[in-house]
């Protein structure tokens, strides 16, 4: 289609996303170019169209010096263009494992990590006068994704507030500066905290988000989606939540998510992204994002997208997931434990992967000290003044030790 056509579908049935677009995004749509006439093509006895180098039915010309390592997948899908949005069985059975019953949602276009996510949004709907919001402290990639990649200048309120908890009352403060178009992004389990909403905080920022007034796209990133250990934390996305009552006239919903941290593939590069619209709005999103796909990357990488699918369609898979959850958990508890039993101070954490130490002197002389004197790696957050500790990547037993030697130096 057009970006016209595009643009006037959403005008019609999402018009918070027809009011967020940002110039980049109102260009944005899938030409009719190569890989499109390939596909209409498909059945064709004899098929003229893609560069790709194939035996005439199809199948790749492949080197079994690569082939020979791909054991299991099939070669035809692994070794061709996967389409610009992704393997369609794969966007299906995503979706199918993310969004609950009756809750409306695009299908989920693939992507090359969860950066790339984020980033698509980045480009769609933030600009150098559409603004996002963001809890300090948050992950460094999203400077790089929005102030460096989009130029949009970003927001921030303080993540906890004085009772040590969520600061709603920040959120609501910055949403009420805004005069139109913006986004927010909600990371739970967070990115460097460790924290997630306590079933208790949904409510009210569900209410909060549902209220604004002006056009809001609410990006969710979900990276760490099911690391949860603790009874009072909400565990699901917010996404089914808050699109059960978004207002399409106000709020558009979008959800990165991925196999990086869920299924463990970091090296894989497998992401989605997932809007709150689906029908003709839903496909023109979708369509927005796989033209900014084939005018970046052009496509993603097949290979992996089939792996995740094979993964996906294993019955043995939610199994291996928890175990890695109870790996964590236990790494988790030591590290509570261990900080406790050390008197050192931390920052609320309940989740994820990581937890975060506010600390006197200067974040970074800290770091190079425990480098240097105590043979310990650990990342300086200069927002918040803070040492990252990453306790999904020590073994629990190892953990004490660790503590002990950031003790030392603190
Ligand atoms: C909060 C958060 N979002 C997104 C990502 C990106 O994931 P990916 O490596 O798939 O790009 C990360 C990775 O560290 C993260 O911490």
């Amino acid at each position: 289609m057009t970006p016209a056509q595009l643009n006037q579908i959403l005008a019609d049935r999402h018009p918070a996303a027809r009011a967020l677009l940002s110039p980049l995004g109102e260009r944005a749509a899938l030409p009719l170019g190569i890989p499109q006439q390939a596909a209409q093509a498909k059945d064709c006895l004899r098929k003229a169209t893609i560069g790709e180098i194939t035996d005439g039915a199809g199948n790749p010309l492949v080197l079994p010096s690569l082939a020979e390592h791909y054991v299991g997948l099939d070669l035809r899908r692994a070794f061709r263009y996967a389409p610009q949005p992704g393997q369609p069985e794969l966007r299906t059975q995503w979706r199918r494992r993310i969004v609950e019953e009756g809750v409306v949602a695009s299908l989920p276009v693939v992507t090359t990590g969860i950066s790339h996510a984020i980033s698509l949004c980045a480009e769609l709907f933030t600009g150098p006068d559409r603004p996002l919001i963001l809890g300090t402290p948050y992950w460094d990639n999203y400077d790089n994704l929005f102030t460096l990649h989009a130029g949009a200048p970003i927001l921030t309120y303080s993540t906890y507030g004085d009772d040590g908890f969520y600061n709603i009352a920040g959120v609501k403060k910055v949403l009420a500066e805004l005069e139109g178009p913006a986004t927010i992004i909600l990371n739970f389990p967070n990115n460097p905290t460790g924290y997630s909403l306590r079933t208790a905080e949904v409510e009210p920022l569900l209410q909060l988000l549902c209220a604004h007034p002006h056009p809001l796209c609410v990006l969710l990133d979900d990276a760490y989606a099911g690391l949860h250990y603790e009874a009072d934390v909400y565990r699901r996305s917010l996404y089914s939540e808050l699109v059960r009552r978004a207002d399409p006239k106000k709020l558009l919903v979008c959800k990165a998510d991925g196999a990086t941290k869920e299924l463990v593939f970091f090296g894989g590069r497998v992401g989605f992204l997932t809007f709150s619209a689906d029908g003709p709005a839903g496909a023109a999103l979708e369509e927005k994002a796989a033209a900014l796909i084939r005018a970046t990357i052009s496509s993603g990488c097949a290979a992996s997208q089939e792996l995740v699918l094979e993964a996906l369609k294993s019955p043995s898979l939610p199994a291996e997931v928890e175990k890695v959850r109870r790996i964590l958990e236990g790494r988790y508890k030591a590290l509570k434990a261990a900080l406790i039993a050390e008197k050192i101070p931390f920052a609320p954490f309940n989740s994820g992967c990581f937890a975060m130490l506010y600390v006197q002197e200067d974040c970074e002389l800290l770091r190079q000290r425990l480098i240097h004197e105590q043979s310990v790696g650990v990342i300086a957050v200069p927002q918040a003044n803070a040492l990252r500790i990453a306790f999904c990547s020590m073994e629990e037993e190892d953990i004490p030790d660790l503590v002990q030697r950031i003790g030392r130096v603190l």
